[in-house]
């Protein structure tokens, strides 16, 4: 398939949540002719995310949803998946697994006689506690039950994908991600938008002790070029998406003091979290090789883009 057609028809999704609807208008905007159609059931999504979206939408659970009763023979050119339980402390075993497998699995059963291309989320969370820079051939090492419900996600791709080598499964795994349209997720939301909040009410960022644990923070802008890229990846894979670098969280305060031009000192709290991971970072062989992707904000410019955004979102 060539992402060069613009008569594309659809589906995202998790579009009403953080990435998804990032996704949904990106793809709205690069191919004004396609048809898309956004599935979210609103469990941690907000139809606000969709602004200017001039699609279609379902709300539905994708765990018991019927493709066929509500498509029928309909043919798609691309399914991206990015429905998820996205808060990883909610440790509910049966309902994140369930929930987040069978959705997959669903999928995977509508799209296999058609061998219509599938690109899913998966996450960097599927590699544990990490003291260097990830490759997708290392094993998993899942630390929570979220994390484990993308390992059986992946598990399950891997194996459908072999089954039938000419169709197209395409795995993702985003690493920590920021920007726009993150704010309905609470406290799942990035430390970026988190921090900077505190920050911008006059309050010292609140970090765990002591500051020096490492993220691959990665803006939502270049997961979703790298999630596009996917419609022309020529196989199936599991991809890496992150900026490619590890930065503290002492570096993420000093970078939004900058760019809010402030200059508060870290509050260092103590870290609750038995499982934590303290360093993640990606490598982007596989990805830069199989999709093209090349991160283009940096930290610093990820940031600046994403306050300026917040600030124009005030009063809007
Ligand atoms: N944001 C990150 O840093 C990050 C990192 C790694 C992976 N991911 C993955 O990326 C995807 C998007 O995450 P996000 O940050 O946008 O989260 P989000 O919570 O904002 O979006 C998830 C969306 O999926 C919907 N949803 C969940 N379960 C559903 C179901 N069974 N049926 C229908 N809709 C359902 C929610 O209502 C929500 O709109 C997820 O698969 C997530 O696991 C995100």
């Amino acid at each position: 398939m060539s992402s060069t057609d613009s008569r594309f028809n659809f589906i995202v999704t998790g579009g009403a949540g953080f990435v998804g609807s990032n996704l949904t208008l990106a793809l709205q905007e690069r191919f004004p002719d396609a048809h898309i159609t956004v599935i979210d059931d609103f469990r941690s999504g907000n139809f606000k995310n969709l602004s200017g979206y001039r699609g279609d939408f379902v709300a539905q659970d994708l765990a018991t949803f019927d493709w066929h009763k509500q498509f029928g023979d309909g043919t798609f050119d691309a399914i991206f998946h990015l429905a998820s339980i996205t808060d990883t402390t909610n440790h509910d075993q049966l309902e994140q697994v369930h929930d987040n497998v069978e959705s997959f699995r669903r999928i995977l059963d509508f799209a296999r006689p058609t061998k219509t291309r599938v690109v899913y989320a998966s996450s960097a969370a599927t590699y544990g506690s990490a003291t260097e820079a990830s490759v997708e051939s290392i094993g998993a090492a899942p630390a929570n039950v979220y994390a484990f419900s993308k390992v059986i996600m992946d598990n399950i791709a891997t194996r459908a994908a072999a089954e039938l080598p000419d169709w197209i499964i395409v795995g993702l795994r985003y690493f920590n991600v920021y920007g726009p349209r993150e704010a309905h997720k609470g406290v799942p939301a990035s430390m970026v938008y988190h921090l900077s909040r505190q920050m911008k009410v006059a309050q010292r960022p609140r970090i765990f002790k002591h500051g020096e644990q490492k993220r691959d923070f990665v803006y939502v802008k270049d997961v979703v070029e790298g999630s596009i890229r996917a419609l022309d990846a020529q196989g199936s894979g599991i991809y890496n998406l992150g900026s490619g670098q590890a930065r503290s969280f002492n570096e993420l305060v000093d970078v939004l003091n900058k760019c809010l031009g402030t200059n508060f000192q870290p509050d260092y709290i103590d870290n609750p979290h038995a499982h934590y991971q303290n360093f993640t970072q990606a490598d982007l062989t596989n990805a830069r090789s199989a999709l093209g992707y090349e991160p283009r904000f940096p930290l610093e410019e990820g940031v600046r883009d994403y306050m300026q955004w917040l600030e124009s979102q005030l009063g809007s």
